[in-house]
C-alpha cells in the first residue's frame, strides 16, 4: 500500500445490483471497477460479503471461507480481485474476529471458542441491547458473552485455537489475492482474563497487539506485504498503541468531531504528534455506522461537503472516501417500517443505495429505499464542475504533495497548513477570505 493511498469503502448491498434483484453484489463492484480506477482509487474496502443470517448484515459471520449467495459465489469475489489487480487497485475484505453468528458452526460444535460463565459476572453491557452482555443459553445452562447481538456471541481470544482459526482464516485469502483486511472492532478482542467489572475491561484491552503482532508475521510472508487496518474506536490517545502490530489505525475523533476549525484542527496536530515515528494516519469523515459527512459536516450545503473531502484528501497519509461521498451523497430517509437495522439508533440513513442515475432505474425494489438521486454518479461525471470531479481531480493533486504536515499561521477561519512544497489553505467560514494574497470563496480549498 503507498503511503498516501486512496481507500474506497463498499458497503456490498448498496454499491451496484448487477443482477437486478435489489441487493447490491460482488458481480456490481466488478461492473464499476472502471468507475473506480477512473477516480482514481488505489484498494477497495469491501464490508462483510460472507455468508451471514443478516441479523447485523454480514458482522453476524456464519461462514469465513465463503460469499453469501444474496452477494454472489467466491468465483465472483476471484473475479473481483483479478479484475481490480489490472487496473491497479487492491481489494480489502472487513475480518470480523471479535464475535461470529450464534449460527455458525463453531457456536454448536466448538462451544471453548466463546466467552463462558455460570453467572453474571460483571457489568458489561451490549451495545445493540444496551442490557446485559451476558445471554442465557438454556441448553449449556450457562451465559454466553455479546458485545453486540444476542446472535453475536464474541470469540474467546485466550483461546488459542481461536487464534490459530484466524491465522488459517487470514491465510484463506491472501492466497487468494487478498491485499489487506479491515478489521472489525480491532480494540475489542481480547477481554479481561478475570471478567472483571469496567467497560475499560471488555474492550481496549492491551493484550490484543500481541494478536495483531502474529497477523503481521503472516502479512510478511506476502509480497507485497497486504495492510491490517483496525477499525479502533478509541480515543485519540490510545489510538497509538494500535500501530504495533496494525499498520493503519482508524482515527475516529476525527470522524466524530464536529465541522469546526477549533475542533478539527488541533485533533490533527495531536494526532500528527501522538503517531509514532513512520506510521500513517488515516482520515474520513463517513462510513457505514455514521451519518455521511454530506450530510453531517455538511450541513446540506455542498461547499462545506467539498471543504470536508478537501481535508480528508489533503491531509497527510490515507483518506478513506465512503461509497457516497465522491458525490457529496446525504443520508437517505428510511421510514420506521422499512428499518432494517439491528442498533438504535438505526444506521440504515448511511446505508442507502447509491444512486447511479437520477431516474434511479438501476435500483427497482431496492433493500433500503433510494434516497434523493438529485446527486447522482451519471450526471456528475458529464459535469467537470461537479464534486465527483472535485474529488477526481484532488486525489490526482494529492500525489504532488510533500510528506509531513505544518500548521502555518493564518487568518481567523482559515486553515493552512504545509504539505512539503506545497501549501494547503482551506477557508472554514460561510464568508470570503484571504491568505496571502490568494482570495477564497465560502469554504474553499486550494493548493498553492
Ligand atoms: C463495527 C461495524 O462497523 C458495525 O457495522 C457492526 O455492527 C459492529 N462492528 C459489530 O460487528
Ligand atoms: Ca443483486
Amino acid at each position: 500500500m503507498r503511503g498516501d493511498a486512496v481507500i474506497y469503502q463498499i458497503y456490498p448491498r448498496s454499491f451496484f445490483d448487477k443482477n437486478g434483484d435489489g441487493i447490491g453484489d460482488v458481480a456490481g463492484m466488478v461492473a464499476k471497477l472502471d468507475h473506480l480506477a477512473w477516480l482514481g482509487v488505489d484498494a477497495l474496502w469491501t464490508s462483510p460479503t460472507y455468508p451471514s443470517p443478516n441479523v447485523d448484515w454480514g458482522y453476524d459471520v456464519a461462514d469465513h471461507r465463503a460469499v453469501h449467495p444474496e452477494l454472489g459465489t467466491l468465483d465472483d469475489l476471484d473475479t473481483l480481485i483479478a479484475e481490480a489487480e489490472k487496473r491497479g487497485i487492491e481489494v480489502w475484505l472487513d475480518l470480523v474476529p471479535n464475535h461470529t453468528s450464534d449460527r455458525h458452526e463453531w457456536f454448536s460444535e466448538r462451544p471453548e471458542y466463546y466467552v463462558w460463565s455460570k453467572t453474571i459476572p460483571n457489568d458489561w453491557k451490549s451495545i445493540f441491547t444496551k442490557g446485559s452482555a451476558w445471554q442465557w443459553h438454556a441448553r449449556r445452562r450457562r451465559y454466553y458473552l455479546h458485545q453486540f447481538a444476542p446472535q453475536q456471541p464474541d470469540l474467546d481470544w485466550w483461546n488459542t485455537d481461536v487464534r490459530a482459526e484466524f491465522e488459517h482464516i487470514i491465510r484463506f485469502w491472501l492466497d487468494r489475492g487478498v491485499s489487506g483486511f479491515r478489521i472489525d472492532v480491532a480494540h475489542g478482542l481480547v477481554k479481561d482474563r478475570e471478567l472483571r467489572d469496567g467497560v475499560e475491561h471488555m474492550r481496549g484491552r492491551p493484550e490484543v497487539h500481541d494478536v495483531y503482532r502474529s497477523w503481521q508475521q503472516i502479512a510478511r510472508e506476502y509480497d507485497p506485504k497486504p495492510t491490517l487496518m483496525g477499525e479502533t474506536v478509541v480515543k485519540l490517545e490510545q489510538m497509538f498503541a494500535y500501530y504495533q502490530g496494525l499498520d493503519l489505525a482508524q482515527n475516529f475523533d476525527f470522524c466524530t468531531a464536529a465541522f469546526e476549525l477549533d475542533e478539527l484542527r488541533p485533533l490533527v496536530e495531536k494526532t500528527m504528534h501522538g503517531l509514532p515515528p513512520g506510521a500513517i494516519p488515516t482520515w474520513f469523515g463517513s462510513n457505514h455506522d455514521h451519518s455521511r459527512l454530506a450530510t453531517r459536516w455538511g450541513a446540506g450545503d455542498e461547499r462545506r461537503a467539498r471543504a470536508a473531502l478537501f481535508l480528508v484528501l489533503t491531509l497527510p497519509g490515507v483518506a478513506i472516501l465512503y461509497q457516497g461521498d465522491e458525490i457529496a451523497l446525504e443520508d437517505g430517509d428510511v421510514p420506521e417500517n422499512r428499518v432494517l437495522d439491528v442498533a438504535d439508533p438505526s444506521r440504515d440513513p448511511e446505508r442507502t443505495p447509491l444512486p447511479w442515475t437520477r431516474s434511479g432505474e438501476e435500483w427497482r425494489e431496492p433493500w433500503l429505499p433510494l434516497g434523493d438521486t438529485r446527486r447522482n454518479v451519471e450526471e456528475q461525471r458529464a459535469e467537470t464542475s461537479s464534486t465527483l470531479h472535485y474529488v477526481r481531480d484532488l486525489i490526482r493533486a494529492r500525489r504532488e504533495l510533500g510528506d509531513g504536515y505544518e500548521t502555518l499561521p493564518s487568518p481567523r477561519g482559515v486553515w493552512a497548513y504545509r504539505r512539503g512544497a506545497k501549501t494547503c489553505v482551506l477557508n472554514m467560514t460561510p464568508r470570503r477570505a484571504t491568505y496571502d494574497g490568494t482570495r477564497l470563496d465560502p469554504w474553499e480549498g486550494v493548493i498553492v
